[in-house]
């Protein structure tokens, strides 16, 4: 089962940042099947590594086009990047230190962490790309 499906209100309207989102929600659905289905927690880890260094690659190719294009916003748009990594290493720190169990709300955190910035930041990201002909 699946907690995230992609859908055309996701889309920021450039293939190449779509594509990529695509994979980050595909990172967070395998991260839940391995939660629903007993998976130790190495396993969890691993999973949750493997979606962070997506991640990264994920947001260094945003903040590439956005700097390529001049986005006025682009320093605030890394931030953003900056501060979704800062909490999602705390909490692979966490789920670690076993501070944290892996629970259902730990994956409805990264859904909303992933969902919050692709609905604001990245569409308008996504406007301002679109209008120098980047798609
Ligand atoms: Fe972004
Ligand atoms: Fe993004």
């Amino acid at each position: 089962m699946t907690i995230f499906e992609w859908s055309n209100e996701l889309s920021v309207g450039v293939k190449e940042i779509d594509e990529q989102h695509k994979r980050l929600i595909d990172y967070i659905n395998v991260l839940h099947d391995a939660v629903e289905a007993g998976e130790n927690r190495e396993s969890v880890e691993k999973l949750l590594d493997d979606l962070i260094k997506y991640t990264e690659f994920h947001f260094s190719t945003e903040e590439r086009m956005m700097y390529q294009y001049l986005y006025v916003s682009r320093l605030a748009h890394k931030e953003g990047h900056e501060h979704l990594l800062f909490q999602v290493r705390q909490l692979q720190q966490d789920l670690h230190k076993q501070t944290t169990p892996i629970t259902w709300g730990v994956l409805d955190f990264l859904k909303a962490w992933l969902l919050d910035h692709i609905l604001h930041a990245d569409k308008l990201m996504g406007e301002y790309l679109n209008s120098r002909r980047v798609f």
